[in-house]
């Protein structure tokens, strides 16, 4: 077994008033027992994920908490700190449809899980965080592996992570309904303390790749901007991505996804495409080719050359996979003109959410105030600007 991952005195402080919130939802008594799954950011490989590309994304060390007491019974009871109103379902009849509420994504979850064990307790389970949700930072996969990983431990399943991914993943599409990429409840789930995962979505394989973090640091500015479009618009990229690859993949032998089809390929045959699919192919031919030398820059410590790959991705994702809007453009241009920053680009999957940018340790504070000072100036208002350390993903938090 892993040796237990220290935990940062903030987070201990903050899933302590968890278990108390938990006691104010539920009553006193019992053991308690409270677990934390890290978000994620994505520093290169964007909208790569279902394009069946390589992606490098980054656990940090803001998530979900989940605190959780064994019932005599066969209920599954849940709340969350953030929503109003209890769920409960008993284990031998539970729904085999979605409610259209945010229990869906750990019920789902449960669900999955539970076919592992059939004969598993009734649960009373409180969940919360400090990960602001749609800002791209990865809510629902967090909760969702968070809770695979507590009900894993809780019912005593002993899943390897790969399992409690998917289950996730499975939970996400089939039971919630949401087409998502593999990316995030991999970069959750399977995380590692000091390094970015190196994803290739092709074939699912893994790698841990170091990041030095006493020379740079990773932030986080949120616009502010939720949008409810986002979900409808995702789901039109995913679909023009899959037209684009339809319309190039004769002319590349065994091509099972867009991220099979070489630049060179696409040059020769771009002017045949329909522009909107000409330019989404644009952008992930060329994503591809830019994660896979950002890769090479990262291992040889040359992390000038990883941030302007990053900054070269996000006016791709601006001007040809049309994704961005001004507030993140906003941002992005701001930390250009910041000698601390190496790259910026949004992060997740973008109409609205979070720019993230990747800093010289030490430039941390000048760069927050200036690029807040410059979002408040265009748009009236400060953008909030963290920085956020690695995480080593899923754990229990033994008090
Ligand atoms: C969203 C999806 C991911 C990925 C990104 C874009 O965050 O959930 O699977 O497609 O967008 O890189």
């Amino acid at each position: 077994m892993k040796p237990q991952e220290a935990f940062e005195p903030e987070l201990e402080e903050l899933l302590d008033r968890h278990a108390q919130a938990f006691e104010r939802a539920y009553g006193p008594g019992g053991k308690v027992r409270l677990f934390f799954a890290p978000g994620r950011v994505n520093l290169m490989g964007a909208h790569l994920d279902y394009n069946g590309g390589p992606v490098m994304p980054m656990a940090i060390d803001r998530g979900t908490f989940v605190a959780l007491r064994p019932r005599k019974d066969r209920l599954l009871v849940m709340r969350s700190t953030s929503e109003s109103g209890e769920f409960r379902f008993d284990l031998d009849a539970a729904p085999r449809a979605a409610t259209g509420n945010w229990v869906d994504y750990p019920l789902g979850v449960a669900l999955e899980v539970f076919r592992e064990s059939p004969r598993a307790v009734g649960l009373e389970v409180l969940f919360g965080g400090n990960l602001p949700v749609g800002a791209g930072l990865s809510s629902s996969a967090s909760i969702c592996v968070g809770t695979a990983f507590s009900l894993d431990k809780v019912w005593g399943l002993e899943l390897t992570p790969f399992a409690r991914v998917e289950a996730a993943l499975r939970a996400e599409r089939q039971f919630v309904g949401v087409q998502c990429g593999i990316m995030d409840p991999y970069a959750v789930g399977l995380a590692k303390r000091g390094h970015l995962l190196w994803l290739d979505c092709k074939d699912a394989s893994i790698e841990h790749l170091p990041i030095d973090h006493r020379a740079v640091r990773i932030a986080v500015a949120d616009t502010g901007v939720r949008r409810e479009l986002a979900a409808g618009a995702f789901n039109q990229r995913v679909t023009e991505a899959r037209r684009a690859f339809e319309a190039l993949r004769g002319f590349v032998p065994g091509s099972t996804h867009l991220r099979d089809v070489s630049s060179a390929v696409f040059a020769s045959h771009a002017d045949e495409l329909d522009p909107v699919l000409r330019a989404r192919a644009r952008h992930v031919v060329h994503e591809v080719e830019r994660t896979f030398a950002a890769r090479d820059a990262l291992l040889s410590g040359d992390v000038e050359r990883f941030g302007r790959a990053m900054f070269e991705t996000h006016v791709s994702l601006r001007d040809h996979y049309q994704v961005s809007v001004p507030e993140l453009d906003c941002l992005v241009e701001a930390a250009a003109r910041e000698p601390g920053v190496l790259g910026a680009r949004l992060t997740g999957a973008g109409f609205g959410g979070c720019v993230v940018m990747l800093l010289r340790a030490g430039a941390e504070v000048e760069v927050a105030e200036r690029v807040s000072r410059a979002f408040e100036q265009a748009f009236q208002r400060p953008a909030r600007i963290e920085v956020f350390r690695g995480d080593p993903g899923p754990r229990e938090w033994v008090r």
